[in-house]
């Protein structure tokens, strides 16, 4: 049990949404069931981020390595995606969430690639909480086209190499604008980053927890923020 409700919650959080195969597997069903559920795990978290007042929810929703899956599975996890989104979109006005996307989505179907268009150009003026949603992301993969686009604007001559720091490095990755994640969440049990926001990540609280995601409710974000308030962070300081 969470020690203490009240407490601040970080400004961003960051998950890792894992489990879901396991989940259905469990139960005897088939993997895109699993998917199905940890999208409404999804729904009710990011409602219950927004009524917490966190201001920036990132979420893992497909990996640059999860091509490799069957095809029937990542049809799935698309399908469901674009459901998503086009409900997203319905209930934008009530719900005042901005939507940002983290990934090459010119991998994407035309017609997801034009849900996410316009989920970001509608949603941009809401500022209640952000939902960040990677999709075809994969953090390494973020570096290297962050340092393609830096050496391109040295090649042209608009820059120096001097010039890049840490800052105008940030400035270039798909999170630009965006605090880092305090806290990042992995249900599931497995203790790995899997390429998730590897340079965002730096000074974040990873909590790890045993739940699967689509059994992941507001009680596990409450127990993770707790976990987090109990660790000392001193960002390389004493
Ligand atoms: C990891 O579980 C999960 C994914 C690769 C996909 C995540 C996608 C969703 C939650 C559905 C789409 C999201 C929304 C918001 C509509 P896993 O399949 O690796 O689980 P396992 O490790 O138990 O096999």
């Amino acid at each position: 049990m969470p020690e203490n409700k009240n407490l601040t919650p970080p400004r961003h959080i960051a998950i890792i949404m894992d489990g879901n195969g396991r989940w259905a597997k469990n139960r005897g069903l088939p993997r895109t069931a699993g998917h199905a559920a940890g999208a409404e795990s999804f729904r009710k978290i990011a409602n219950y981020c927004r009524t917490l007042g966190v201001q920036y929810l990132t979420v893992y929703a497909f990996s640059t390595e999860n091509w490799k899956r069957s095809a029937e599975e990542v049809g799935g996890i698309m399908k469901l995606l674009g459901r998503y989104l086009k409900e997203a979109i319905a209930d934008m006005e009530k719900n005042h969430v901005c939507f940002r996307f983290f990934g090459d989505l010119s991998k994407l179907s035309p017609d997801l690639q034009k849900l996410c268009r316009e989920a970001e150009e509608r949603s941009g003026t809401y500022h209640e909480v952000q939902v960040n949603f990677c999709l075809n992301y994969g953090g390494r993969d973020e570096i290297v086209r962050a340092a393609r686009t830096f050496a391109r604007e040295v090649a042209e001559g608009k820059r120096q190499p001097e010039e890049l720091t840490e800052e105008l490095l940030s400035g270039y990755l798909y999170s630009a604008g965006v605090p880092d994640p305090e806290l990042i969440i992995r249900p599931s049990g497995e203790k790995r980053t899997s390429n998730f926001l590897l340079w965002q990540s730096a000074y974040s609280e990873f909590v790890f927890m045993n739940v699967l995601w689509p059994d992941f409710g507001p009680d596990d974000l409450d127990e993770a923020i707790a976990e987090y308030h109990r660790r000392n962070r001193r960002f390389g300081g004493v």
